[in-house]
């Protein structure tokens, strides 16, 4: 399934943020180009907002008849967290599927292999598969007050990104209890199910803010 229902408040373009053109297509058809281009990919579910649904329709269309996939594409509405739109997705998967990723419209340029690798380790065995890059910062763990309570070894972090894999049922059974985390791995973690991480790439970045925007359009010129 691919989230695209937020509103895209960091990015400041005025429409949500699927909708928002790189070298004029938007993030969402950016993503789907992805998603429809993974050869074990057999439906597609899109959230989006309740008002955008149509539109997401036809940029699903354009993209289905551009790769010539037949892969059926049901759109539906997202809720007000992206848990939330990640719950009402969950609903509209069809009974034949049993591997669900999960994955970001904002993480428009994320290439075919990421998804291959996802979908292989969860074959292969894994409940929970999520793709993740060292991080090259310190990272401090800080208190209320902005002073630092902690620094994890660098070596043993991972900045994660999606897709996100799942068996259906271990990620059905964590939306059951809650759907409140940053990320879905997060929430099969609080159910004690073992989470593996794959490499991630650098072109999964999400975009969040404008300065993101411009990092992806060099991405795709360079790429
Ligand atoms: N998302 C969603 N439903 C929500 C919130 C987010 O489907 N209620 C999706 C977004 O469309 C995005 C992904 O989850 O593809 C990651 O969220 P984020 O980058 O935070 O996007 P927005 O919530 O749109 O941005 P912002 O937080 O700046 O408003
Ligand atoms: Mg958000």
């Amino acid at each position: 399934m691919v989230v695209a229902a937020g509103s895209g408040s960091r990015l400041g373009a005025g429409l949500p943020k699927a909708f928002v053109p790189l070298a004029g297509v938007p993030l969402l058809g950016h993503a789907l180009r992805g998603v429809l281009s993974c050869a074990t990919v057999v439906q597609v579910v899109l959230v989006v907002p309740d008002t955008h649904r149509e539109q997401a329709a036809a940029v699903a269309d354009g993209v289905c008849r551009e790769l010539g996939s037949v892969t059926p594409v049901t759109v539906v509405p997202g809720g007000v967290e992206r848990g939330d739109s990640v719950a009402a997705g969950l609903r509209a998967l069809g009974d034949e599927v049993d591997i669900v990723l999960v994955h970001d419209a904002a993480r428009c340029l994320t290439p075919v292999a990421v998804f291959d690798r996802v979908v292989a380790a969860v074959a292969a065995g894994a409940v929970a598969v999520v793709p993740g890059t060292a991080v090259v910062d310190t990272i401090k763990q800080v208190d209320a007050d902005g002073f630092v309570v902690g620094t994890p070894e660098r070596s043993a972090l991972r900045a994660v990104q999606t897709p996100q894999g799942f068996r259906r049922d271990v990620l059905e059974r964590a939306h059951a209890v809650s759907s409140e985390a940053t990320d879905d791995a997060g929430l099969v973690e609080r159910l004690g199910e073992r989470v593996l991480v794959v490499e991630g790439d650098p072109r999964a970045l999400k975009v969040t803010t404008p300065s993101d925007l411009e990092a992806a359009a060099r991405l795709l010129a360079t790429s």
